[in-house]
């Protein structure tokens, strides 16, 4: 949040200190929700420290650094109108209780009758925010979570908060920390599964929070192959539980790179400085496009359990985009994000890879085969368009795709989306912020329905096809 959304001293932000350069960058990923303030940062963050006319600063115990409370629940609010999204509040169930999570809700969704309802009005909202969307809790199952909880004592809080927040809105819709382990699950959703509209679980897969080694491009593209395993194991839990479909899956944190924040609780060691490592831009190449792409991709064929993803974090530290002084980076992933949110709309169709080349990863963990194409489609039936993502994960290789269209009649000229580069390591900077940068051009049917596409490699191409005469 501060110096990447919001910054009272940049020239670039408006006059209630929102930068403005990267509220448009954002706005144009047309993201359909954002979670705020954590992440551990929620298990000791008192919103009530965050609101009104004087913000008095005050230590902030999760990552141990200074918090202004200058950005607060009615800044967040106002960020997220600015750039189209819903907000999606992450309450404190680490230091904070019961009472101060039902408030938060009651600030945000009430009319004027309570305490805080007239507390929000004073502020200069009269009219209520209506949150949908809130989260009990952020990874409370973890011992580096402040306030960590056992599944027992995690049951029951859920149930409870749950009880409070739905007392002053019934119509939010709730989430709770979980994790893919069926202990945890059994206890949490026995006791509140009732009171749950979603599960919410993380993902990073390269573990960067203590030793700041990024992995390589192949190392990057075998953790790949562990993507499906994470979505299905969740599946797998709700399942056992009768609840698939009932409860949604949110996977409301998720990174190829994990945050890099080492000797978080030393007494001795410099624990904030390292941080900085993540400012790094060269960390983020065509490895992390190929591997957002491959998740999107996932999540597309998941998509009646896992309902929504938030990519962790969203600017700075590792995020899709980065702000300095003078202006923005966009990190190769932030063009996947672009392109699949301006193309991938609509409903997901089956698409299938036949023959797919692969190549072999080496690493300390023995060797991992990763297929070099994934690909995944949507139809949007009210423009009668197909899109078809398409992932080359090789790391040296172009593959020549032959795709074909079934079920619909193509028209003969398509339009062709790439983000592609000269390397598997290139990466957007400062000094060169378009290394990495889609390209359009056109693409030309070899026959009725069939197309073909020469992915470059570690590329990610969208092809938007006109379905001429209707969709069967
Ligand atoms: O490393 C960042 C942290 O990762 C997030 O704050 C937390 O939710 C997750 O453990």
């Amino acid at each position: 949040v501060y110096g990447g959304v919001f910054d009272q001293n940049s020239p670039h932000s408006d006059t209630r200190g929102l930068r403005i350069d990267v509220a448009e960058a954002i706005r144009a990923l047309n993201p359909p929700v954002i979670r705020w303030p954590g992440g551990c940062f929620a298990s000791s963050y008192h919103w009530r420290d965050g609101i009104g006319g004087e913000r008095e600063p005050v230590f902030h115990q999760s990552w141990r650094v200074g918090e202004p409370n200058s950005f607060g629940t009615d800044e967040f609010l106002r960020f997220c109108a600015l750039v189209g999204a819903e907000p999606y509040i992450c309450t404190n169930a680490g230091t904070g209780t019961i009472e101060e999570m039902s408030a938060w809700v009651e600030y945000c969704n009430l009319d004027g009758t309570g305490t805080w309802a007239r507390r929000r009005a004073a502020n200069g909202f009269a009219e209520p925010h209506r949150v949908r969307y809130w989260s009990i809790g952020n990874e409370n199952y973890g011992s580096w979570e402040i306030g960590a909880k056992s599944a027992a004592e995690w049951a029951s809080f859920v149930r409870e908060s749950a009880k409070a927040m739905r007392a002053v809105d019934p119509s939010i819709e709730l989430f709770a920390a979980s994790t893919p382990d069926i202990d945890w699950n059994l206890e949490l959703l026995r006791e509140a599964g009732e009171y749950l509209d979603w599960i919410s679980v993380h993902a990073y897969w390269d573990p960067l929070w203590e030793t700041n080694n990024p992995a390589s491009y192949e190392g990057c593209m075998a953790l790949s192959r562990s993507i499906p395993q994470t979505i299905e194991r969740t599946e797998h839990i709700l399942g056992a539980l009768g609840l698939l479909g009932k409860i949604k899956i949110a996977i409301d944190e998720w990174n190829l790179r994990g945050w890099h924040h080492p000797h978080r609780w030393s007494a001795t060691k410099d624990y904030r400085t390292p941080r900085n490592l993540n400012d790094i831009n060269s960390t983020y190449t065509m490895a992390d496009a190929v591997f957002t792409a491959s998740f999107l991709n996932e999540s597309l064929r998941h998509c009646t359990t896992v309902r929504m993803t938030n990519f962790s974090p969203l600017v700075n530290v590792r995020g899709l985009i980065y702000a300095h002084r003078d202006g923005i980076v966009l990190r190769p992933a932030y063009h996947v994000f672009s392109l699949y949110a301006e193309q991938m709309a609509g409903e997901v169709v089956d698409a299938w890879v036949n023959a797919n080349p692969g190549f072999t990863v080496t690493s300390e963990s023995g060797e991992t085969a990763v297929p070099a194409i994934d690909a995944a489609a949507t139809v949007d039936r009210s423009e009668g368009r197909l899109h078809l993502a398409v992932v080359n994960r090789h790391p040296n290789q172009a593959v020549e795709v032959s795709i074909e269209v079934r079920g619909a009649h193509a028209a003969p000229v398509a339009r062709l989306h790439r983000i592609e580069a000269p390397s598997a390591d290139s990466y957007n900077d400062v000094d060169a912020p378009s290394v990495v940068a889609p390209r359009r051009e056109e693409l030309r049917a070899l026959a009725p329905g069939r197309f073909g596409l020469a992915a470059a490699p570690h590329s990610v191409s969208v092809l938007d096809v006109d379905l001429a005469a209707g969709i069967r």
